[in-house]
Order: C-alpha cells, then sequence, then structure tokens
C-alpha cells in the first residue's frame, strides 16, 4: 500500500502524554505520513555538537506503532539562538546593507561557509540517527526555499561568491562589461573586485546586472540544497529526498532544483487574507499544479495543502464545507501522488497561531476533520491506481524563470507580471476543460498539438530556431508582444525590427508600439469590438493575414492579431493583451483551428481533468463553487464516485473511467 494522504506534525509543541491521541486520531483519520521536525533544530542539538533526537525517535516510533510513516525536514531555514550568538555573520543583509536579525526564520546567508559548516555537522548527525529507522521513508531539505529570501542577501560572502560566479561565466571583465552594456552611466569596472551585490542605489539599475543577480541567487539556492542532498544520499541511500516548492515562486529556478530530488513537492494556500478575492481563482491553483507537475515531468506530492483558515497577524476566510477536499481532489487530478495536509493541529504558541489546522487549538475532532476522514475513506482506494499516471495534454504554455526575472527588473507597463500573463492565457483553456502542461521553451514540443508561449522577451537564436522548427514540422504556436526584445544577457537587440527572426514566422514586423499607460485600448474581431490591456504593438503584415485589428489609437484598423502558414504549421501573434473576452474567443479559434478536444462543457468554477496511465485515464469533474452546478461531457465515461452524473453538489468531487482515446 503506497502513501497517498498525510498531515504536518510538529510533536514538540505539544505534551507527550497527548502523542498517542494524535496517532490514533490521525489513524482514524486515513493519515499514512506525516512530515516533522523541519523547524527543530533547537530541539535536536541545544548546544553544539549536544544531539538530543530521541523525543524524535520516540515520535517516530509511536507513528510507526499505528502504521504511519515520517518524512524528515532538515531545520535548516531556522538556525538557533547559539548559532547566532557564536556567528552573528550568518545573518543576512537586506538591499539596504541592514542586518536582519534573530526571531523570525529564514535568518540565514546561504553562501556563508560557517553556516554551511553548521549544516554539514548537523544533517550528519542527524541523517546517521535515522538512516536505519523503520518508521523514516524520506526527507525534506530545509523548508521553502526562497521563502523570504526576497532581497537577501547582500552580504560580503555573498558579493564573492557573486564576483566569482561572474568571473565564470564572463571569464574576462571586458566580456562583462559588454555583456552588462556599461558604456551607460560609466559603470565600467576594471575588475571583478569591484562588483557588489544589488545594494540600492540612488536611483536606477542596470537590467543586465540585475538578470546576472536573480540568476546567481537562484544558482546559490540550488548549491545550498545540493550541500545538503549530498549528504543525505550518502547516509540515506533508501530514503527519498524531495523540498516543498511554493507553486510559481520565482527566487530559485524550480527546474533546476527539481534536478537534485526524487520529487518534486509542493505548498498551497488558496484562502488567505493575502488574496486579493476570498480565495484565489481554481484556474489559478489548476495553473500551480500544472507548473508543479512540469517541473521535473512527474507526479508530485503536495506536502502543505490548506486544511484549515489560514493567517499570520491577520486571518483570511473560514473554509466552506467541502472545500478543502475539492482543493485536494484539484492536487490529485492534475498529479499530485500524496496529500499532507498543513497542520494537523492549530498551534497554540509562536507567529502561527492562526494558521489553522485539521484539529482546532482544543484538539478536539470537529468538522474539519471529519471532512477529511470522509476524503479518505473515499478516495485512498483509488489513490493507489492513480500513483504514477500523469494528465496528457495537447496544449502547452511556455514558462522560464528567466523571463520571470527580465520582467520582475522591467515590468514594462505598471500591471505587467510575467506569471499574471501566463494565467491569462491558461485561464481560457481551462474554462473551455482543455488540460495544459507548463514547459520550458527549449523542450522537445512534438508531442503537442498547440504551444502557447507569451512574452518571450529574452531570445536566443537556439530559441528562435527551436520554435522556428516546431511549426515548420507542423506545430502551432502562438506568439505575443514583446518577444524577441532582448538578448541573452538583457540588452535590446537591435539588429532588426521586433520580433527579430521569429518576424519570419510570424510574417510580420512590429517596429513601433504603445504602451496603454492610463487607459485600455479595443480591437474589431469579426463584427465585435473588445477591450484590450496594457500593450499594442502596432504590425506591418509581410505575409501573414491580419484576424483583428486595433479600434483605437492613432494606429486603429491596423492588425492587432495575426495568422501565418509556415512550412507545415501556424503561427499567431497577439500584438496586445487580449481582456478576458477577446481571450475566450480568440483560444476558441485557435484551438477550434488546431483541433484541440475539450472535455466537457460546464460553467466557470467546475474543473475538468484527467490523469492517464498506459491504460486508464481518470476524469475529475470538481465543483468549486457553493452553488449546485450541471455539466455535460465530451465522451463515454463510467462513474466511479459521485452521486449524479451531470449534476454536482456544491464542491462536489466526481471521479470518472474511462479508456485512451489519444490519436
Ligand atoms: C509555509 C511554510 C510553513 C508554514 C505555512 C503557514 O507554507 O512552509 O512552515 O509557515 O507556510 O505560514
Ligand atoms: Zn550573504
Amino acid at each position: 500500500m503506497g502513501i497517498h494522504f498525510g498531515v504536518d506534525y510538529y510533536p514538540e509543541h505539544w505534551p507527550r502524554e497527548r502523542w498517542e491521541t494524535d496517532a490514533r486520531l490521525m489513524k482514524e483519520m486515513g493519515v499514512q505520513v506525516v512530515r516533522m521536525a523541519e523547524f527543530s533544530w533547537f530541539k535536536m542539538e541545544p548546544a553544539e555538537g549536544e544531539f538530543d533526537f530521541e523525543w524524535l525517535e520516540d515520535a517516530v516510533a509511536l507513528l510507526d506503532s499505528y502504521g504511519i510513516k515520517s518524512v524528515l525536514g532538515t531545520p535548516t531555514a531556522a538556525p538557533p539562538a547559539w548559532i547566532i550568538q557564536k556567528n552573528p555573520e550568518i545573518q543576512p543583509i537586506d538591499r539596504e546593507g541592514r542586518r536582519r536579525h534573530f526571531g523570525g526564520r529564514h535568518h540565514d546567508c546561504q553562501s556563508n561557509a560557517v553556516y554551511r559548516a553548521h549544516i554539514s555537522r548537523f544533517v550528519t548527525a542527524y541523517a546517521k540517527r535515522f538512516a536505519d529507522n523503520p518508521g523514516v521513508i524520506g526527507w525534506q531539505i530545509d523548508n521553502e526555499l526562497g521563502n523570504s529570501h526576497g532581497d537577501l542577501c547582500m552580504c560580503d560572502s555573498c558579493k564573492r561568491q557573486f564576483q566569482a560566479w561572474l568571473h565564470k561565466k564572463y571569464g574576462t571583465i571586458e566580456a562583462l562589461n559588454d555583456a552588462w552594456g556599461t558604456a551607460f552611466w560609466s559603470q565600467g569596472y576594471n575588475h571583478f573586485e569591484q562588483i557588489g551585490t544589488p545594494l540600492l542605489t540612488a536611483v536606477g539599475e542596470n537590467p543586465s546586472a540585475m538578470l546576472d543577480w536573480k540568476c546567481f541567487c537562484s544558482d546559490l539556492i540550488v548549491d545550498f540544497a545540493a550541500h545538503q542532498a549530498r549528504i543525505l544520499r550518502e547516509i540515506c541511500p533508501n530514503h527519498f529526498i524531495t523540498h516543498n516548492f511554493m507553486c510559481f515562486d520565482n527566487k530559485v529556478n524550480y527546474y533546476e532544483l527539481a534536478g537534485l530530488l526524487d520529487f518534486v513537492s509542493n505548498d498551497i494556500y488558496p484562502a488567505g487574507h493575502w488574496q486579493k478575492q476570498p480565495h484565489q481563482p481554481d484556474s489559478e491553483l489548476a495553473a500551480c499544479h500544472d507548473v508543479i507537475r512540469g517541473y521535473k515531468k512527474k507526479p508530485f506530492w503536495m506536502m502543505e495543502q490548506q486544511s484549515g483558515m489560514a493567517g499570520w497577524e491577520i486571518m483570511g476566510r473560514a473554509l466552506e464545507p467541502g472545500q478543502m477536499s475539492a482543493w485536494a481532489m484539484q492536487s490529485v487530478a492534475h498529479g499530485a501522488d500524496a496529500v499532507v495536509f498543513f497542520r494537523w493541529r492549530t498551534c497554540a504558541m509562536g507567529t502561527e497561531q492562526y494558521w489553522h489546522g485539521i484539529l482546532g487549538h482544543s484538539g478536539n475532532p470537529g468538522r474539519t476533520y471529519h471532512e477529511a476522514k470522509r476524503l479518505t475513506e473515499t478516495f485512498a482506494k483509488y489513490m493507489e491506481d492513480f500513483e504514477g499516471s500523469m494528465p496528457r495534454p495537447e496544449v502547452a504554455i511556455v514558462h522560464s524563470f528567466r523571463q520571470n526575472y527580465a520582467f520582475d527588473i522591467q515590468p514594462n507597463h505598471p500591471q505587467l507580471g510575467y506569471v499574471e500573463q501566463l494565467q491569462k492565457y491558461y485561464k481560457a483553456l481551462y474554462d473551455k476543460k482543455i488540460p495544459v502542461d507548463f514547459v520550458q521553451g527549449m523542450d522537445d514540443l512534438s508531442q503537442y498539438q498547440l504551444v502557447i508561449a507569451p512574452l518571450q522577451y529574452l531570445m536566443t537564436p537556439e530559441l528562435e530556431q527551436h520554435y522556428m522548427d516546431y511549426v515548420e514540422g507542423g506545430g502551432n504556436l502562438v506568439l505575443t508582444m514583446r518577444t524577441g526584445v532582448k538578448d541573452a544577457t538583457n540588452l535590446c537587440m537591435t539588429d532588426r525590427e521586433l520580433p527579430g527572426r521569429l518576424g519570419d514566422l510570424c510574417g510580420i514586423e512590429v517596429p513601433e508600439y504603445d504602451c496603454l499607460l492610463e487607459t485600455t485600448g479595443g480591437v474589431l474581431y469579426g463584427k465585435k469590438e473588445y477591450t484590450i490591456e496594457k500593450w499594442c504593438d502596432m504590425i506591418t503584415l509581410k505575409g501573414a493575414q491580419q484576424i483583428a485589428e486595433y479600434s483605437t489609437g492613432f494606429y486603429k484598423q491596423t492588425p492587432a492579431v495575426t495568422e501565418n502558414k509556415y512550412g507545415n504549421g501556424t503561427a499567431w501573434y497577439i500584438g496586445t493583451e487580449p481582456g478576458e473576452e477577446l481571450m475566450e474567443d480568440i483560444m476558441t479559434y485557435i484551438t477550434s483551428t488546431c483541433g484541440i478536444e475539450t472535455l466537457g462543457t460546464a460553467a466557470d468554477g467546475v474543473e475538468m481533468m484527467t490523469r492517464e496511465s498506459d491504460e486508464k485515464l481518470w476524469l475529475f469533474v470538481i465543483n468549486h463553487t457553493g452553488d449546485e452546478q450541471v455539466y455535460h461531457l465530451h465522451g463515454m465515461y463510467t462513474l466511479l464516485e459521485g452521486e449524479r452524473e451531470e449534476f454536482l453538489q456544491p464542491y462536489e468531487v466526481q471521479l470518472f473511467e474511462g479508456y485512451r482515446r489519444r490519436k
């Protein structure tokens, strides 16, 4: 029996006498795994070299006696006070040059050699102690790497490592000066030792330097994790290693971090007070799961699945009956092989007193506990079959950390966000019940009928060629505004009009553009006028066909969206950000032209998603709304779970079985 449901557990926060009750209640709920100890360094090493692992061994053994396995976290996101007292230099420096201090978490510099030595000592002892423990199955390295590291760290150690990283990348200082365009504002360097971390300047910053800095920070975090992975792999060859990612968070390149891991895990909190709405829309959550699956092209674990109202100082909305289960099964539908709920019991102390779990402060099983129990009772039997199966979409959206960095540095328009832009394209497909994969541009695209590559801002000759080959060979590609603008080091392209060589692919040129700073614009598509946002590329046709034209601006009646046959395929160019309605209609046109299958029809808020093994296909229909819904499926399926076909109760999850129909 595999492991499919679990909770994040902190036995050290509660009296020992309670542990057995916890284990029993967990077992009755269907819990098969806990994650523990990812913030418990002080409990495990109260003074340098004095280890106390007994309490954790006791907890692992007790849980194991109830059939519950343990994943242990390395607590390196929270070095204890005695380390900080001894080595205050490991605390990070922010952009204003201030040291950030002990008292929260992530108060560590990830390049610091002294801190690495503390980690080596601790993780080695920890791993040895649990290597042969029958209750332990794997490790989580650190916790949410990149979280809280937004503007950290600018210390001298990080500076020296950044200089070394640049030296290795560019070889000579002349090459760096060229790549960074330091002729501007007298920014030339004589040697690498002059280059600092990006402390706050008087005004402005060099976009090329900032891109390298962000890539360096990502490499540093991967290296920080690799250091621990090496220790764990050597001492615990029979345990898996994972890490809890944060959806689209971009401090570390997750494709690269995934390379160190046996599988990727994710944390998701759809309903918190920081969300713009009571909770994040289901389409955005679906995209999170799809990108997580894409980081390693494999099923994943949910290491923290929201189970209660979330908040630190301020709280979000309470979860409605069934909502947690709908979110959990959404994770499964998109490729989660295991769902671990955060957290078992709401904590009575510390910053996260109001981040609610399966049990409330009182520890009595209530509404959430019983909902979780019903969920595992209903779906545990299928989870075994799902394991290893994958969604197999016909459509891919290109995702890139470097593009994301470039737009963080220069958003072009104040509201333009790279991930938000991907989410807009994603939503149009999601609402049509069309499954999507996220891929990197240079991946093999040939398995996809349609590839959507928004904002291909930084361009390389290799990527240009790759896209041209894909379309030449029969692929269908959507490119958008802000494509081919910059080279790999974030300097503007100067050889040709935009979008560079991809202009041949799209049959267009973009000699001018307009930023819709304080206004929206209009487009005529068919006979209808639609709203567009943020940007207008002024397009000259060079063989392409116009699909839609601007209806506003001095460039009205010129092309806004174009279509071009190239080789055996088609390239579309969308020179603006379509408003929701235009997005929907253009995507209907493009997906139907490409013959993309839709799983069914239903209102927004009703999700359809499939996972497939070599023989079987499972279809999930999920109602993310608090209302009854109806739907219709395109295809023959057998209902495995659910009250009534074509009808959904609020937050109901239905499961169907089918057969693979792939052409
Ligand atoms: C994150 C962390 C957890 C916890 C929760 C709630 O996802 O990984 O340790 O802090 O948020 O704040
Ligand atoms: Zn540092």
